[in-house]
């Protein structure tokens, strides 16, 4: 049995967040003249979880249930409140779409701004712009500004960098909420190199299909892993959760 490279212990993660809704405009007004409430949103209560060199995990649960926050705390962009995150490899996450861009650079300055970030040199960004540009199908793009870009092309782009910059810990925020078909087999088949290679990839998603790919999935609910267990398993327990109303 190989080693754990990530090791999740009981992290707990919670947010101070206004307590008081305001619909309307005027609402919104009067809200200016009193001092804001606030609450405390506990999202994960005590999440643990290991992660062995080259395996794939998927992460499910419904909105809400804390997912993105769980691969930020793993990329270190949180700090968790309570409990222990351990990372033994250097992580190239895939996060929300959009971090880290510069909408005003064309997509050349943001494969070299996005890798950089992402832990290539500039050298290995440079040398890797035509391919990742091919990756995406976007060379013909390749001097247009990125806030001329659809969500698409440039959900693509974030895809195609990623794949190349990764150096051991790949983490995948919903991969396959975009893209169109063609695109979305040209990742399936990255991810399998990237797996015959030996690396070890983290995947949030909601597809069946991209759940399927992994090793091994975790269900987070009511900010604990409700369940661990095969794909199809944890599949099916994400759907039944899913079919109960929303916890307040
Ligand atoms: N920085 C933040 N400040 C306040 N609330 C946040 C922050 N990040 C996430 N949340 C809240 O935490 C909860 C879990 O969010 P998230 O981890 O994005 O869920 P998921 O990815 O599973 O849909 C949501 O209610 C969200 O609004
Ligand atoms: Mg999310």
């Amino acid at each position: 049995m190989s080693e754990a490279l990530i090791r999740v212990e009981e992290v707990a993660k919670g947010f101070r967040v206004p307590s008081v809704r305001r619909d309307t405009v005027r609402e919104h007004l009067l809200g200016l003249l009193e001092p804001r409430q606030f609450r405390r949103l506990e999202v994960l209560r005590s999440v643990s979880f290991e992660v062995r060199r080259g395996e794939s995990v998927a992460i499910m649960g419904r909105n809400g249930s804390g997912k993105s926050t769980l691969l930020k705390l793993l990329c270190g962009i949180y700090v968790p409140d309570r409990g222990r995150v351990a990372v033994g490899a250097p992580i190239t996450p895939i996060l929300e779409l959009g971090v880290g861009w510069n909408p005003d650079l064309d997509a050349i300055d943001n494969i070299l701004l996005l890798g950089t970030v992402m832990g290539m040199t500039l050298g290995e960004a440079r040398r890797a712009t035509e391919e990742i540009l091919a990756f995406a199908e976007l060379e013909g793009f390749a001097n247009l500004e990125l806030r001329h870009y659809s969500s698409g092309m440039a959900s693509r782009l974030a895809y195609s960098v990623a794949f190349k910059a990764v150096r051991e810990i790949l983490v995948l925020d919903e991969v396959y909420a975009v893209g169109d078909a063609r695109f979305r087999a040209r990742c399936e088949e990255r991810y399998q190199q990237l797996k015959a290679a030996g690396h070890t990839v983290l995947l949030v998603s909601h597809d069946p299909r991209a759940v399927s790919l992994c090793d091994r999935a975790l269900l987070l609910e009511s900010g604990r892993v409700a369940a661990t267990g095969t794909p199809t398993e944890i599949y099916a327990a994400y759907m039944r959760d899913a079919a109960h109303p929303a916890q307040a």
